[in-house]
């Protein structure tokens, strides 16, 4: 019998997923997800039920993926170890034009929470309506910048008749689908405004009657649960505050009476256009997470669990890129991050032993191990009458480890950990030890649907990429000025006064007179005359007589761009863009785009010609999205022709072609690292922006460690590479042959370079010493409070597992001794079991999950006694249906 324990494979797991989620979702239908309950909440803790509780939070962005995604990143969320799922409400999204409400497709608030609640986990719903979130204007939607007399974020009454109105829609909206908790729905939590300390003295005294008329229009709606603000130190005393930021251990909330909640643990960070990849470190993050929770913490939320992406024009900004990926534990595709998912679900287990002990105290008991060194220890009675008792031991010196003695035992601490001993005695956890397994993420080239290629045959595949078409057809977008709804207008307008963000491109047109004296003028001084403008934001592109003269990008910054004119009239076209409006700070309605301050022609024999001063010929947008070019209805009637390869392609043009959907269930994505810049949409859904621009060149070089305090520049990766060259298409919106793909390009770009991918994790790598605590799924809540445990007895596990859907193919590297390298490069060491290979592969071939004990025994001898072992794995993992790579 022992033989199938210690080295366990469960090919039934496979099968459990979509059962579960068959019967998880069956309430959607059926209405009521909990019996009802109230939350309320004292200095501790939420109080959920009657009940004070430790809270792990998921922060999921509903429309940042597809309503066909949302079932599995709920069940991943719930799998890792959350309780609640966190969400901003997307005001922009659900109201795009005034008085016209969006509840479908992404924007279907009401079924997301309803999943949430199916699979029996809580919801907090910030409604803010300023969300920030890295999304477009912050989330407000452009028509409430036209609203006369108002001003955002402030005591002022236009902006509080329609914040007002949306909170109360949402709220009614909730309230009608029963989705509160005391209506048997997952909705514990609410949030009004967000982050508005970080802003408020920008408003002086109408900053703090707006935090007061916020508090209280909020809890006027009766909404039945708690209401927070975030970083609002001047929260009222029936509101909770909480904190956001990478540590929030030392937070204390601004009233005795309220408990200490993490509303945003940034767990990575976002990117720009042009800047490094950011990453933090699992076991950075999980040392965060445990001081919280060690120094009297009860609500934690990851910002983000799952990032996903920015569909359409949706990234805020400036420069915000169509990826969200946040280095989440679960990626843009909704694919687990590991180590991180993996590290964090143990983390969560051990939480969850200890939640009895941390709900019985008040407070916890603080003793000092060492100078850097601390013990902070839960006691009480427990529910059922016991003792309970749960400790948490600290090192934070950045460089070394620490031994020390707690409770009669000793322990090592690694450098920057928590040791979680749920029991007041055994180490459940180290923060800083990493059992979970490492996932390498593979892309590979579209599989031919021809039929299934063995392993082989796809790597060599990888580098003699199959491109996405073979036909191509374009269409030039005309250079300036092109439709009837253009007009005339003295002077420079600002962008976003004309545009209302209908499009990112602004044209503006206006005649220039050169004279003959002038052109001598120029060729006698040797410089032509430039187009010089104060301040402008994202992108002015210059054109005289239709020819691009040069492009200028930045944030508010100056433009100089030199121009030629010809003698005689001249037309000078500026070409504004926004690249994602601003979603942070104060007075965000008077920031706009396009020009700031004086815009000249310069170098001219007479003077400056001020060009503020004259008159100017405007068109929003391009006609190719005018006319919905994109979309599977309206492609066909413009006027494309067939595109030679290898004919170099002007600027400013519409591509589109037809391609098969990728065979199998992985996430696909587009590779346009061939292209410029523009957009894309497949079957009429916009993907988002794209831009293949170069990261900074420095700041990726130092190795990355873990060890303290984590910044969003500390450990980012892919410097001196384009920025985002993949691009999610998520699989519901593709169908098996005949794709339409549509690009417009704003610069030059190859689209017969274009390829589709999938994206898998493709290789596993796990390894875990002897020396490792027991598997947390061996722990048993009931022994800790009947004070039998018997944890002592149990060997530590190595645990593999692959996606849904794909099975381990092959195991590349196996090592029980002592292995070296790290995943991808491992080797063995002068210790060996001989066995290791055929003992894994045994257990692991061909299942989806196994379970490796690191011992003695499940290796049949020691191979080296005395020394410490441990145990090291390569896996690969492929899609189960394709059976290719065991010879069939
Ligand atoms: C916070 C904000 C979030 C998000 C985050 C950075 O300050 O509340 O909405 O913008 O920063 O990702």
């Amino acid at each position: 019998m022992a033989e199938s324990t210690r080295v366990s494979s469960l090919p039934w797991r496979t099968l459990l997923p979509p059962i579960i989620a068959f019967l998880l979702f069956l309430p959607i239908v059926s209405g009521s997800y909990f019996k009802p309950f109230n939350v309320s909440y004292d200095h501790r803790a939420l109080i959920v039920a009657g009940k004070r509780r430790m809270l792990v939070s998921a922060g999921i962005h509903y429309p940042r993926a597809t309503p066909e995604m949302w079932p599995d990143l709920i069940t991943k969320s719930k799998e890792g170890g959350a309780d609640v799922i966190q969400t901003y409400v997307f005001w922009s999204g659900h109201e795009p034009v005034k008085g016209q409400y969006n509840f479908e497709g992404r924007y279907d608030l009401v079924k997301f929470v309803k999943l949430v609640g199916s699979s029996r986990l809580y919801l907090h719903l910030r409604i803010g309506p300023y969300v920030c979130a890295e999304w477009n204007f912050g989330g407000f939607p452009l028509w409430l910048r036209d609203v006369h007399g108002i001003q955002f974020r402030t005591d002022n009454e236009p902006f509080k008749k329609e914040m007002q109105k949306f909170v109360t829609k949402i709220v009614d909206l909730m309230r009608e689908a029963k989705l509160f908790c005391w209506q048997g729905g997952p909705i514990i939590m609410l949030q009004i405004e967000n982050e508005y300390g970080d802003v408020e003295k920008s408003y002086g005294q109408k900053g703090k009657d707006y935090v007061k008329w916020a508090a209280s229009m909020a809890l006027g709606l009766g909404a039945g649960v708690p209401w927070v603000m975030c970083k609002q130190t001047d929260a009222p005393e029936n509101i909770l505050d909480a904190c956001n930021g990478y540590y929030c251990d030392g937070f204390k909330p601004n009233s005795k009476t309220k408990p200490v909640l993490w509303t945003e643990n940034w767990d990575g960070w976002y990117t720009r256009w042009g800047g490094s990849l950011p990453h933090r470190p699992a076991e950075d993050l999980a040392f965060a997470v445990a001081r919280f929770y060690q120094r009297g913490g009860s609500f934690q939320n990851y910002y983000m669990y799952f990032g996903g992406t920015n569909f359409g024009r949706t990234s805020g900004g400036p420069f915000y890129i169509t990826s969200y990926d946040y280095d989440a534990p679960l990626d843009e595709y909704g694919l687990k991050s590991e180590p991180k998912w993996g590290h964090l679900k143990d983390l969560h287990a051990a939480i969850k032993l200890c939640e009895p002990a941390l709900v019985t105290a008040d407070a916890p008991q603080y003793r000092k191990l060492g100078s850097n060194q601390e013990a902070h220890i839960y006691h009480g009675d427990g529910e059922a009458g016991g003792k309970v008792c749960a400790a948490f031991l600290a090192n934070i010196d950045e460089h070394k480890s620490a031994y020390v003695k707690f409770n009669g035992q000793s322990y090592t601490l690694p450098p920057w950990s928590v040791s979680i001993l749920p029991d007041c005695r055994h180490v459940a956890f180290n923060t800083a030890k990493v059992g979970a397994q490492t996932s390498v993420k593979t892309v590979e080239s579209a599989r031919s649907p021809l039929g299934s290629m063995s392993i082989l045959q796809k790597s060599v595949r990888q580098d003699n990429v199959s491109y996405i078409s073979k036909s191509w057809m374009a269409l030039q977008e005309p250079i300036g000025i092109w439709g009837e709804n253009n007009f005339t207008s003295q002077g420079l307008l600002e962008h976003l006064n004309v545009t209302k963000d209908r499009s990112d491109y602004l044209w503006h047109r206006t005649r220039i007179n050169v004279s003959e004296d002038d052109i001598t003028f120029f060729k006698k001084n040797g410089a032509n005359p430039t187009v010089s403008i104060d301040s402008m934001r994202d992108l002015l592109r210059v054109f005289v007589n239709k020819q691009l003269s040069g492009s200028v990008v930045g944030h508010w910054v100056k433009a100089v761009q030199p121009v030629r004119f010809v003698q005689g009239n001249n037309d000078l076209l500026l070409l504004t863009q926004t690249v994602g409006l601003q979603n942070y700070g104060a007075f965000l309605e008077k920031d706009g785009a396009g020009f700031r301050g004086k815009a000249r022609l310069t170098g001219f024999k007479n003077g400056d010609i001020d060009l503020s001063k004259l008159s100017w010929t405007y068109q929003v947008g391009l006609k190719g999205e005018a006319e919905k070019i994109y979309t599977v209805e309206h492609n066909e009637k413009a006027a494309w022709s067939a595109l030679e390869p290898n004919v170099s392609t002007s600027i400013f043009t519409w591509y589109k072609t037809y391609f098969d959907s990728p065979e199998g269930t992985d996430p696909v994505v587009l590779d346009l690292e061939s292209m410029g810049k523009g957009q894309a949409w497949v079957n009429g859904h916009h993907i988002g922006r794209y831009w293949s621009i170069i990261s900074q060149k420095d700041g990726c070089e130092k190795p990355c460690d873990y060890r303290g305090a984590y910044n969003s520049d500390k450990c980012t990766t892919n410097c001196g590479k384009p920025t985002q060259t993949r691009y999610h298409v998520p699989r519901s919106w593709l169908k098996p042959s005949s794709n339409l793909l549509v690009l417009f390009e704003e610069t030059r770009g190859n689209p017969f370079k274009i390829s589709a991918k999938t994206v898998t994790a493709g290789i596993l790598c796990g390894q875990v010493s002897e020396s490792h605590y027991p598997p947390l799924r061996k722990w048993s809540k009931q022994e800790f409070i009947n004070g039998t445990m018997s944890i002592n007895s149990v060997a530590p596990e190595l645990h593999l597992h692959c996606e849904d859907g794909h099975v381990i193919s092959s195991i590349e590297f196996a090592s029980y001794g002592t292995p070296r390298g790290s995943c991808e490069r491992y080797s063995t060491g002068k210790c060996h079991a001989s066995k290791s290979l055929s003992i894994v592969s045994e257990a692991c071939q061909a299942r989806n999950n196994c379970f490796i004990e690191v011992s003695n025994t499940a290796f049949h001898s020691d191979p080296c006694r005395g020394t410490s072992k441990t145990l090291a794995v390569m896996a690969r993992c492929s899609p189960s249906q394709d059976r290719s790579y065991l010879g069939f």
